[in-house]
Parts: C-alpha cells; structure tokens; sequence
C-alpha cells in the first residue's frame, strides 16, 4: 500500500488507557504534554483523527498563530456514519484545508462549506493523501478506535507517548491505543525505542520507530 509516513501520539495512563468511559475530553495531562503535541505536530504535513476524538476533544487540529508556523497542517477526520456538526469549532477554525472521508457508501453527508469531500475506506484515503495531496508525514491524533484500524493495516511506523504513570483510568469502557479492552488486534506488531524523556513532571515521552 502506498501511504505516508504515519506518526501517532497519546497521552496514556499507567494501565494503558487515553480515555475514561465516558468518552469525555482528555486533558492535557501536563503543559510539556502540550507542547510536546505541538512540536509533533509541526512535523507534520497532515493530522488525522477520528469522529469521535474530533468531537469529544473539541479539536481545532491546528497549530497556534503565536508558534509562527511554517505552515498549517492539512486537516483530515473520518467516519463512517458521515455525521459530522457544521458547528463544529474546527469548521470555524482558521488552519490546514479540511478534508472529509467518509466510509459507508450509504452514508448521507451534509455538505459542509469550504471541505472536501472523500467517499473511499481509510487504506484508500492513505494512498490518495500521499499521491494526490503531498502528504509525506501524517499525524494521527487518535483516537483508540482509528489507531487500532491503523494497526491492522500495519500502517502505524512511529508510536509517541506520554506515559502518565501516576494514573490508572478504571471502567471496562476506558479506551487504549488500540481500542477498546478486548477488542483484540489480528497480530502482533513490533517497533523499538529510539527517544526516553522523563519530564520535570513526573511523566515520561517516548518514541518508538519500525
Ligand atoms: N489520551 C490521548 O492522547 C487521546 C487521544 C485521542 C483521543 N482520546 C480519547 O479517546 C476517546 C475517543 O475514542 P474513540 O475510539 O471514540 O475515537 P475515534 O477513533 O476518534 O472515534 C471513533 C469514530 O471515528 C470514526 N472512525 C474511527 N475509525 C474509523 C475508520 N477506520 N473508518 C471510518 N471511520 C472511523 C467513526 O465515526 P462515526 O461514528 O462518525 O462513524 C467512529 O465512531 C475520547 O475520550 C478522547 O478524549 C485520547
């Protein structure tokens, strides 16, 4: 499959979770957790993200002004349903062109003003964001659900966390990076360790490569 580079990255708790059951906002889980994002987030051509982190995260997907970008991201969220809220924050939000794709072939999708509008399934979309949109490094912001359908397309080559180890997130519904608790992945996959950065924090980034 021709796809880009595809980076992820997650604040995770101490047990392995990014969220609570309640699908509520993650929070930063310290300022450096922040800014680390945002230094991810500069290297990349692309962020993509799932509807339901775009919408449980209040997500603008851009790099704040104050940064001085080089440039702004390409914006991509997907789904299957194709329900996406028009008055959204990131459809009101100055950034990287917002592009759509959308999965289910029945699925009726409002058009919303000034996006783009992809009707194929996420393999499909990879390959068009490489060769018909110039993404070279592609940002996945999550959330468990997206990145677990990542990882069964083998499509995952850089794993950044912040492991939050002074947490544990209880409840069956808590999700982790690769969905849901016992929503099991087809294989194994296997990456190595290539940057370990404790934080003045009490918390841990690290980067894993293929
Ligand atoms: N700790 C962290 O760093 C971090 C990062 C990201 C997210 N989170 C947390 O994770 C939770 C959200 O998890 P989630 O699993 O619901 O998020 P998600 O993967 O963003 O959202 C699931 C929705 O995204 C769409 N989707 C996912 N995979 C798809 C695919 N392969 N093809 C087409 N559409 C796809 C579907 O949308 P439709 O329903 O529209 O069909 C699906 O219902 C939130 O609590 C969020 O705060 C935490």
């Amino acid at each position: 499959m021709e796809r880009p580079y595809i980076l992820i990255n997650f604040a995770i708790s101490a047990d392995g979770k990014i969220g609570t059951s309640s699908k509520g906002p993650s929070r930063f889980t310290a300022p450096a957790d922040l800014e680390r994002l945002l230094s991810i987030r500069e290297r990349a051509d692309a962020i993509l993200v799932g509807r339901g982190t775009l919408e449980a995260d209040e997500m603008s997907m851009t790099i704040p002004p104050e940064r001085h970008p080089e440039k702004q991201p390409l914006r991509f969220v997907i789904s299957r349903s194709g329900k996406f809220d028009p008055s959204h924050k990131v459809f009101q939000t100055t950034g990287g062109a917002i592009h759509l794709v959308v999965t289910e072939a029945s699925a009726q999708v409002e058009d919303i003003k000034g996006t783009t509008l992809h009707r194929c399934s996420l393999e499909e979309f990879l390959s068009v964001a490489k060769n018909e949109l110039g993404v070279t490094n592609l940002l996945c912001e999550g959330g468990g659900s997206l990145v677990k359908d990542l990882f069964a397309l083998d499509a995952v080559d850089e794993i950044n966390l912040t492991i939050a180890g002074h947490s544990l997130i209880g409840g069956k519904a808590a999700p982790t990076i690769t969905g849901f608790p016992g929503d099991f992945l087809p294989a194994s996959r296997a990456f190595q360790i290539s940057h370990f950065e404790p934080t003045a924090d009490g918390e841990l980034f690290a980067t894993w490569t293929r």
